[in-house]
């Protein structure tokens, strides 16, 4: 029997849970299904801030020409225009649902900055402003009597009226529509149904999709994968931000990320001979925009085989390291380097996902009744290349423009009631092949970490699409034959995201912003967004 909600919200960071506020402050029963515990999310992690403007120094001309140069001519000027607007009104609301950002002694805000922005406006709590924000927002939920939180239970497929009518043997005589979704009970084994007239995917980001990424462990791509598979618009999915500074461990995988703010304080960056070398590529050197940075350092670690380069916070004040990093600080000391004495081991690592879900600024993707907010989804504002700390900010505004649109369609189209089917699914687990669908995981992130990163080429896209191919086939066989768990899941679903980021990157015959490719290394005259949409 399906559980029945007026909107079901998948993801609990901070877009998932600013919608499920907002959407359940207006009276509406929302469930949030989260596939962790709730503070497991991209944002839990955020370190920097949320870029908004506030201060006499500042405008949001200024905060929006900064988002344009650094999207590199692919952003929506007039989605930067309405989201940037309402930074100001984002920190307040963070601000009222609990969470204090760090002041100077004198009482004004305390404003960071980091690469790519002109000003400093980045509001910050230390350097754990995510975990900070993810804390507020989890204990409002808990305190909400309109919300129903469902930890450990993993979104698996939307249910549409066209699968419906396809399943039942009927024709489709409406527009098709978003019913509800399948969710994996990963305590009991269960997959359960749950019913809504709308549905918000807030399933954050991608990074695990390549081998090394400052990303945990959650951000598998599974809401893109969902909604590529019920015929969704996604677009833009070349664009992987590479962020230029996670901390460098030869034991590991993990690549902690040392903030963009430490540079924003005046950290530098060095070779291995110890020498600054940002000046050579680009005059705003350690400030220049994400990707501008993170290719100067691959090209600087290719043309000496260096593993690795440094951070040099030395020339921040002691004072100031404790102050404003203190998290950064303790990990950093934990693996042997004092920040005050010591340079840190840098390397690039995966990061963030510039494209996603296509939306208008209401939050719609092009299938009725789906929203989509948050890293998920692509609204024009990022462009080829997010600009530093705007993450946050967009998911606020988008988590709000979001609920008054679903608030709207729920006037509309609320307890519309379709009977839908349980869940049908294989019982068989075969433990010889759980350890070629290990092998899978590896290679999928090595393929996409070797062959479709920082720098491409044509041939080794068409490589990696090859291999992404085969895993995508295996997967697939498996997905239909065997019982479902978690890891089957992520990796049926992060193949097909790799599968849609080497589609985009071959369609784009342009190197911009993120996007390089030694085969056409100019910009096109006439920007253009590059789209994957199955055929259903
Ligand atoms: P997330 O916070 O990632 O939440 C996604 C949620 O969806 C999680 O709860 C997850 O468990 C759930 N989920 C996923 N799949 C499923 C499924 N199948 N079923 C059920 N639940 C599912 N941005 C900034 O603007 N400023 C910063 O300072 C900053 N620092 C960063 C530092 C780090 C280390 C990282 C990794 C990112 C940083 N970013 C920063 C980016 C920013 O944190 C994220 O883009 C943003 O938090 C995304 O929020 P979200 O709500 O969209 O997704
Ligand atoms: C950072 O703190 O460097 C991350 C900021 C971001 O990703 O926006």
């Amino acid at each position: 029997m399906a559980e029945f909600y007026d909107v079901i919200v998948v993801g609990s960071g901070i877009a998932g849970l600013s919608f499920a506020l907002k959407v359940a402050e207006a009276g509406h029963r929302i469930a949030v299904i989260t596939k962790k515990n709730s503070a497991e999310s991209n944002t839990n992690y955020a370190q920097g801030g949320i870029a908004a403007v506030t201060s006499k120094k500042d405008e949001v001309n200024m905060h929006v020409a900064d988002t344009l140069v650094s999207g590199d001519g692919l952003c929506d000027e007039s989605a930067v225009r309405e989201i940037l607007r309402d930074g100001a009104a984002s920190i307040d609301q963070l601000t009222e649902r609990g969470v204090a950002f760090t002041q100077l002694e004198d009482g004004r805000a305390s404003l960071g900055k980091e690469g790519g922005h002109t000003k400093r406006r980045i509001f910050h709590v230390q350097d754990v402003t995510g975990k900070v924000i993810e804390e507020a927002l989890v204990k409002s939920i808990e305190e909400s009597p309109n919300i129903d939180n469902f930890e450990h239970h993993f979104a698996i497929e939307l249910i549409t009226s066209s699968k419906l009518c396809k399943h039942e043997g009927r024709k489709l005589d409406e527009e098709d529509r978003v019913i509800g979704l399948y969710a994996l009970n990963t305590q009991n084994d269960q997959v359960e149904t749950f019913a809504a007239s709308a549905v918000l995917l807030a399933t954050g980001g991608i990074g695990q999709v390549y081998q090394f990424t400052t990303n945990p462990f959650i951000a598998t791509g599974d809401g893109i994968a969902m909604a590529y598979r019920a015929g969704v618009e996604v677009r833009n999915m070349e664009f992987i931000q590479f962020h230029p500074t996670a901390f460098y461990s030869k034991d590991s995988s993990e690549r902690f990320l040392i903030s963009e703010a430490v540079r924003g304080e005046g950290a530098i960056l060095r070779n291995m001979k110890g020498e600054a070398f940002m000046e050579k590529y680009d005059a705003r050197k350690e400030l220049a925009p994400r990707d501008v940075v993170a290719r100067a350092i691959d090209s600087e670690m290719k043309e000496t085989g260096a593993r690795h380069l440094w951070l040099d916070a030395r020339p921040i004040p002691k004072k100031k390291l404790h102050e404003h990093f203190p998290n950064i600080y303790e990990h950093c000391a934990k693996q042997g380097i004092i920040m005050e004495s010591d340079m840190i081991p840098i390397v690039p690592a995966a990061h963030y996902l510039c494209g996603g879900i296509k939306t208008d600024l209401n939050a719609q993707t092009s299938l009725s009744g789906l929203y989509a907010c948050g890293e998920v989804a692509s609204t024009g504002l990022h462009g080829a290349n997010r600009l530093a700390s705007n993450s946050l900010l967009e998911a606020v505004v988008l988590a709000n423009r979001g609920a008054l649109s679903v608030e709207k369609y729920l006037s509309i189209a609320k307890g519309e009631v379709t009977v839908i089917p349980d869940w049908i699914g294989g019982n068989v687990r075969d433990s010889d092949e759980r350890i070629v669908l290990l092998h899978n995981w590896d290679e999928v992130k090595r393929t996409m970490w070797d062959y479709v990163g920082i720098v491409r080429t044509s041939k080794r896209l068409e490589r990696a699409r090859t291999r992404i191919q085969t895993l995508d086939k295996e997967i697939n066989d498996y997905y239909w034959n065997f019982k479902v768990d978690e890891s089957l899941l992520e990796l049926r679903n992060l193949i097909l995201v790799a599968g849609l980021i080497i589609d985009c990157a071959l369609q784009r015959k342009e190197s911009r912003g993120l996007h390089f490719i030694t085969d056409y290394p100019e910009k096109n005259d006439a920007p253009c967004d590059t789209k994957v949409r199955r055929k259903l």
